[in-house]
């Protein structure tokens, strides 16, 4: 039985290594979640095999619920919702690791032939430090993308003081523990030192840094889980715990330079700190409002197009008129190509989902480093609800929360149209110049509405 244990957590390895494998390519994408699914289905059916296990009862009870939520979750939770549910799982998955960690101590303590081995007791504190990190941390990303909590920076005199004085408090009594597992209170106070220091790093975190904030967070969930793997000497949940590690890793670089961030400017607080001048709401000044037709008339004249879509194209739910209109201008004979930036929405690879689910092809879909040389020999850069990503203060304005941060190019294209609501500004909250270039038009309206009306004025063209 031990032998067809370790075969299936292997098999469930390698399918776990397969799929995040195929999640690097929207092409294969899906199936590639098709597999680590069945990997974790393998790797949980075996583990509920174990004959240590006395009682099912609690087992079902914590399947039935937890299948629940997560059915509730999948079918109610919008799109536009998404990057709050995979805060809040991320925090789940920490949360999860301090309890299992936190209960094999108790029992661990109850039952002194278990004993404590040295490697117990230290993985035991380290699942408990990140674990709850990563849940108190989870949760303040979910209040700040549910707009529950302000998203700007939180900042007060002494933060970073406070913060590694409960970094070193945290190590001096896992240290203690680890010499004397007996002191019982110590992991309390650990729990309670670490579920502090998950909020009070990531409240200095706003602006446009989020992504970075998440990556990382998804990242720590998976190093909990390890620890907790090597705690209950479970090898699929080292291994699955270490992929999650290493891959939220992986992500939190890219985030890092598609920001132009280093990792220690964002959890330091370096970086877009001050937001005192982003004049983040309405803005007084005043722009011509444009028509679907004046769009269309534009495009009658134009060859190249490049669209980028960003999180009011989620909001607006537009992917699929958007999709619609791009193939009508491409059958026109025009060029239409999908500039994509690594942070736009709010998740990695939020507009790469929302595209493929309008079947736009992959192909016409370009990252930001490879066709942002293109937009100076561009007619129309088309911009969807998009406003960070293409505002040029990140290029100039050092106190700006998105000061040096790379952005697509639109301000370069001979014309740019930009289709949203207001003159809000976006996440970050700072205000857009390029809605006031000479040359942008503004197509003011929620996005499926807007874009529906332009491919109406196409057709009867
Ligand atoms: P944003 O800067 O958030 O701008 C989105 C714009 O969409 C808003 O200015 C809004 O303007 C418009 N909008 C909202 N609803 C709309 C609707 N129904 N129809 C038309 N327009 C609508 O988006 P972005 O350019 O994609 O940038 C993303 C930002 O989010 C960055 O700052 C990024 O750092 C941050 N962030 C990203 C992530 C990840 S991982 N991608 C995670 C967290 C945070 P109106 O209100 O005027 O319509």
């Amino acid at each position: 039985m031990e032998t067809l244990t370790y075969l299936i957590y292997l098999l469930s390895a390698v399918l776990f290594i397969l799929g995040l494998k195929q999640l690097s390519s929207p092409k294969t994408a899906r199936r590639g979640n098709m597999l680590a699914m069945l990997g974790m289905l393998l790797a949980i059916a075996m583990t509920l095999l174990d004959k240590q296990i006395l009682d099912y009862t609690y087992i079902i009870i914590g399947l039935v619920v937890g299948s629940g939520i997560g059915l509730i979750a999948a079918r109610v939770v919008q799109m536009t919702a998404m990057p709050q549910m995979v805060a809040l799982f991320n925090g789940f998955g920490g949360g999860a690791s301090t309890l299992v960690a936190y209960s094999e101590y108790l029992s661990r303590l109850q039952d002194p032939a278990l004993g404590f081995e040295l490697n117990v007791t230290i993985t035991i504190v380290l699942s408990v430090l990140i674990g709850t990190v990563t849940f108190t941390g989870s949760l303040i990303a979910f209040a700040k993308l549910q707009g529950l909590m302000k998203g700007a920076p939180i900042v007060f005199p002494g933060q970073q003081f406070l913060n590694a004085v409960l970094i070193v408090a945290v190590i001096v009594l896992g240290v203690m523990l680890a010499m004397d597992p007996s002191l019982e209170m110590f992991l309390l106070v650990i729990l309670i030192l670490s579920a502090i220091i998950g909020v009070t790093s990531v409240i200095p975190i706003g602006g446009a840094d989020m992504p970075v904030v998440i990556s990382l967070l998804n990242s720590y969930s998976g190093l909990a889980a390890a620890m907790t793997g090597f705690v209950i000497s479970n090898n699929v949940l080292i291994v699955s715990g270490a992929l999650v590690g290493a891959s939220g890793l992986i992500l939190t670089n890219i985030m890092c330079k598609a920001m132009n961030r280093s990792l220690f400017s964002v959890l330091f607080g370096a970086v877009g700190t001050d937001d005192s001048t982003g004049t983040g709401g309405e803005e007084q000044r005043t722009v011509t409002r444009y028509t679907a037709e004046d769009a269309v008339v534009m495009f009658g004249n134009a060859q190249s197009i490049i669209i980028i879509p960003g999180y009011g194209l989620a909001v607006a739910q537009a992917q699929h008129v958007l999709q619609e209109m791009a193939e009508i201008l491409r059958k026109q004979g025009k060029t239409v190509r999908y500039a994509i930036h690594p942070v736009a929405g709010r998740m990695p690879g939020h507009m790469n989902v929302l595209l493929a689910e309008a079947n736009v092809d992959y192909d016409l879909l370009y990252e930001m480093d490879d066709i942002n040389d293109d937009f100076q020999d561009t007619d129309i850069a088309f911009i969807v609800g998009a406003n960070d990503v293409v505002n040029p203060a990140a290029r100039y304005k050092k106190n700006s929360p998105l000061y040096g941060m790379p952005i697509l190019n639109a301000d370069q294209a001979k014309t740019v149209m930009i289709v949203k609501r207001s003159l809000g500004a976006g996440f970050a909250g700072e205000a857009n110049e390029l809605f006031f270039d000479e040359k942008t038009m503004m197509l003011f309206g929620d996005a499926k509405k807007m874009i529906t009306d332009i491919v109406r004025v196409l057709k009867e063209s």
